[in-house]
């Protein structure tokens, strides 16, 4: 490749984000499905910010490390995201779920998505937004 894609995070960020995922990967809740995941957003102004999953005996209620991460940095008054990271111990990395790419397609839909095994931390698999979900929801308002 002669030129490097702009949009793309160099390699010293995307390497502070797997870090920061894999580090809050530790604070994951996860007593029943023994599954830890951590994931961390990246904003274009470089700022990270982080999250785990959550898990509840009422299975449903479990929040995964995308949406903790999300709801975090939102709610920090963080935007403009250009890359989440997703860790944990599993062969291919974790893929998010559809409800975690649903909020990603609203909050996030600039972001790339890179996924990688706690184990190696490095990438295996690597996606757009839109690629996770493509035709997301995203107006409710009546035609
Ligand atoms: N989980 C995540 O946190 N992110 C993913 O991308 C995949 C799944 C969590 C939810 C639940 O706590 C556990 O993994 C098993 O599904």
């Amino acid at each position: 490749m002669a030129e490097k894609n702009k949009s793309e995070v160099s390699a010293q960020a995307l390497g502070r984000l797997m870090n920061a995922a894999a580090k809050a990967r530790e604070g994951s809740v996860a007593p029943y499905s023994k599954f830890r995941v951590g994931a961390a957003l990246l904003t274009k102004a470089g700022e990270i910010v982080s999250g785990a999953n959550v898990e509840s005996a009422s299975y449903g209620l479990t929040c995964c490390a995308e949406r903790v991460a999300l709801f975090n940095a939102l709610t920090s008054g963080k935007r403009n995201f250009v890359a989440v990271a997703v860790v944990a111990r599993a062969d291919g990395g974790p893929m998010p779920c559809g409800a975690c790419r649903q909020l990603l397609a609203e909050y996030a839909s600039d972001a790339k998505v890179y996924i990688a095994d706690s184990r190696r931390l490095k990438v295996v698999k690597q996606f757009s937004v839109g690629e996770l979900l493509p035709g997301a929801f995203l107006d409710f308002r009546p035609a």
